[in-house]
């Protein structure tokens, strides 16, 4: 494992993301709130630049009692869709809401002196 300092955590704005390249790896950094959420940038599905996709909220489909559209609305939650195939992942979970099997690989991240910090796999 390596530690490596990327950014200032206030370089990136509450909604934005930044892909950085770390020697072997490139990883997205997604900033919600005061959170931080890393991806390696490779597509589980073909080795696409996920992180380099565009992001939209969540589209969610509301049910009546007997299961009856109530139509769709946008989530508070938000996508990546990879640019390559349009594979889609929460970016909190980097899960694909269709297949729980199918996510990125997480990159652990942190805060340190107002840096943002990955810790890197050997
Ligand atoms: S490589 Fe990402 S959807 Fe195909």
């Amino acid at each position: 494992m390596t530690d490596v300092r990327v950014a200032r955590f206030d370089e990136i704005a509450d909604g934005d993301h930044r892909v950085f390249s770390t020697g072997k790896r490139e990883v997205g950094v997604f900033r919600v709130g005061d959170k931080l959420f890393a991806w390696e940038n490779h597509c589980p599905h073909s080795g696409g630049p996920v992180c380099q996709g565009k992001i939209f909220p969540r589209v969610e489909e509301a049910l009546d009692d007997e299961k009856k559209s109530l139509g769709l609305k946008f989530s508070q939650r938000r996508n990546i869709v990879c640019p390559w195939h349009g594979f889609e992942f929460d970016i909190e979970t980097g899960l694909h809401p269709g297949d729980p099997d199918v996510r990125l690989r997480k990159i652990p991240v942190a805060v340190r002196d107002g840096d943002i910090v990955l810790t890197l796999p050997g």
